[in-house]
Formats: structure tokens, C-alpha cells, sequence
């Protein structure tokens, strides 16, 4: 991460990157939810930012607060019904990325996979830096082994290993493709990010010909396009994929023309217990699009 970012106070963090979380409350993520897909059209997956815990009491917090995203999803119409996304870092004191064995976090998300499947609700597990790659997947493999095939994947393109990840996929799985946000070093990842979304298409194909159902996650509209001109080269089905962008980066039009060709389209809904459990994921939303200041600065005074 840039080390200006790093030391942007909290205070400026979550004034800036505010436009990317729905709120500090289930009820408030619930109610965004809802209007996403009446107004516009746009199906969810919900996300509680809940990162860099540091007790055990946090880590049952999350959990608990999942088990509640789940029934508050289930409780609503299945025409509105998000699904829910996980980080496997959310329910453990002892994070990969500092040496340790995200120790409760496995029995954490199958406690909250099985919740789900019981309610009705779909379920994918994030994908976080190098060091948690292994774990996740031999995770994301046993539930699926135990028949939780209501919980799907992301996968990084940008890394290298990602074309081994995808030939141990458990059969006709879910695929959200991102090209993963985690600045990895050149040994096991591309740098360059023309790069990391050529490999992006490629994999989408490689999935799809294999029966998986795919989620092309990205705000790049020339990638998009070129995926769709894939599939449908292909002759793919549009229920087998769908399109996925965060919730705040204004793609409001192209998501509406996507719409009108009849392709589905969700957004990434996170939202916080306390700003302060927010502030990591927004830092690195500044990271990634520091132009991010001048956005939200233009918006303030252009509406007064
Ligand atoms: P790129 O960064 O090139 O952006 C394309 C264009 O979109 C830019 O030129 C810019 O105009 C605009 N844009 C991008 N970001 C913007 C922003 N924040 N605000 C305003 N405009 C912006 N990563 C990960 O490692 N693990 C994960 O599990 C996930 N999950 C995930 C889910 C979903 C639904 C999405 C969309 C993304 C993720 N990501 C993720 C993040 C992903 O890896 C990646 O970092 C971002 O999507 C940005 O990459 P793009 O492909 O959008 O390209």
C-alpha cells in the first residue's frame, strides 16, 4: 500500500471512500439492498467489513453478525435476496499474514456456510493475499466435500498459481474472477494489470467450457464487453455468468445498458458494525483509485 494512505487519518479515510459502504447497520446494508434491486434493477451480495481482529470476543462478533446477515437475507423475497460474501481473516486473532494458522476461522465459516444452506442463502468466500490462498481453498474444497455446494470462490488471475487453482475446483462451482487487490510480488503474480485481465478472459472461458458458473468481476467496461463478445461467440447461456462491480464506483449507466441486453448484474454491498472495523478495506479502495479525493470532493460541491 501507497505510505501516504497509510497514514491518512482515519477520520479523512472515511470521508473520502464513505460512498463505497451502505452504512453502519444490518437494517441500513438491508435497506440498500432492497433499493438496489427494485430501483435499479441490480441483484447483492452483502458484506460486513470486519477486518484486523484482535480479540476472540471480535472474532464471535463477526460470526454471530453473519449468522444475522443470513436470516435478514432469507427473510427476504427470493427476487431481492443477496447473497452473502466472507473473509476468512474475520474470525480469527491468528492471521496467515503475520505467520499464524487463522485458528477458528474454518470451523467459523462452516458454521455460517451451514446457517446459510439451511436459510437459502448463497454464500462466497473472498479471496485475501498470498498467505491465506491455501487455507481458503482447502476450506472452500471440505465444504463442498460436505455437500455446502451453496458456497462459491474468488480467484485471482493476477497470481500465478491461480491456473493449478482452477483444475482443483470441485465440480460446476461458483467462480467470482477478480483481479485481486492484494499488491503481490513479481516471483508469484503479474504486475501489470493489462496483463492480469487478459488472463481474466482466459480463465472466464476456461470455466465456463468446464461448467462453471462465473462472476466477472471488474469496472474495466472494455473488459466487460470483451467477455460478453466471448460468451457469446461461444454460444453460452446468459445464466451461466454474471457481472459484478462494488457498490460506490459509478458505473450506474453501463450497468443500466447491461441490463437492457438481458445480462445479470450485482454489486458488492459492504457495511460495518463501527467505522472503525471499515477503515482497513477503505484504505485500500484509496489505494487503489486515489482519484477516489477528487470524485467525492466534486460531488460535494456540485451539489450545493
Ligand atoms: P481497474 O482497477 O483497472 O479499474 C477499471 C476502471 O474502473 C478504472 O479505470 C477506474 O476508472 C474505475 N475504478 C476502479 N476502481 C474504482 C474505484 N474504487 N472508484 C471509482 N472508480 C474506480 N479483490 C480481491 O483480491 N479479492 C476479492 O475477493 C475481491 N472481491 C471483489 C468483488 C467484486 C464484486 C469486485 C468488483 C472486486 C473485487 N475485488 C476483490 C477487487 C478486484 O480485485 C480489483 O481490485 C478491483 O475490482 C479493481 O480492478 P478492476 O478490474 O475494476 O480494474
Amino acid at each position: 500500500m501507497n505510505p501516504l494512505i497509510r497514514v491518512i487519518p482515519a477520520f479523512l479515510v472515511r470521508f473520502f471512500a464513505s460512498p463505497y459502504v451502505a452504512g453502519d447497520s444490518l437494517a441500513k446494508a438491508v435497506d440498500v439492498v432492497q433499493k438496489l434491486r427494485r430501483e435499479r434493477h441490480l441483484w447483492s451480495t452483502l458484506d460486513l467489513l470486519a477486518e484486523d481482529i484482535r480479540t476472540d470476543e471480535q472474532a464471535q462478533q463477526n460470526v454471530d453478525a453473519y449468522l444475522q446477515m443470513g436470516d435478514a437475507a432469507a427473510a427476504l423475497p427470493v427476487d431481492v435476496r443477496p447473497t452473502l460474501s466472507l473473509k476468512p481473516s474475520s474470525y480469527t486473532t491468528k492471521p496467515m499474514q503475520h505467520g499464524g494458522d487463522a485458528a477458528g476461522s474454518r470451523e467459523a465459516m462452516f458454521a455460517i456456510a451451514e446457517r446459510a444452506k439451511q436459510k437459502g442463502v448463497a454464500l462466497s468466500i473472498d479471496m485475501e493475499s498470498r498467505h491465506w490462498t491455501d487455507f481458503t481453498l482447502a476450506t472452500f474444497r471440505a465444504m463442498h466435500e460436505r455437500g455446502l455446494d451453496h458456497v462459491g470462490i474468488v480467484l485471482q488471475p493476477r497470481m500465478n498459481r491461480t491456473e493449478r487453482d482452477l483444475d482443483a475446483l470441485p465440480k460446476g462451482c461458483r467462480v467470482r474472477l477478480v483481479i485481486g487487490i492484494y499488491r503481490e510480488p513479481a516471483e508469484v503474480a503479474l504486475t501489470d494489470k493489462p496483463a492480469m485481465k487478459e488472463r481474466m478472459l482466459t480463465y472466464a472461458e476456461t470455466l465456463l467450457k468446464r461448467g462453471h458458473y462465473v462472476e466477472f468481476a471488474t469496472h474495466d467496461d472494455a473488459y466487460v464487453r470483451r467477455f460478453l463478445e466471448q460468451v457469446a461467440k461461444a454460444g453460452i447461456g446468459k445464466d451461466r455468468f454474471e457481472i459484478q462491480m462494488l457498490y460506490g464506483v459509478p458505473r450506474e449507466r453501463f450497468l443500466a445498458d447491461l441490463l437492457r441486453q438481458g445480462v445479470k448484474a450485482r454489486l458488492y454491498v459492504p457495511f460495518a458494525l463501527g467505522w472503525d472495523m471499515a477503515i482497513q478495506y477503505l484504505r485500500r479502495r484509496l489505494d487503489e483509485y486515489p482519484a477516489m479525493v477528487w470524485l467525492v470532493t466534486k460531488n460535494l460541491f456540485s451539489r450545493r
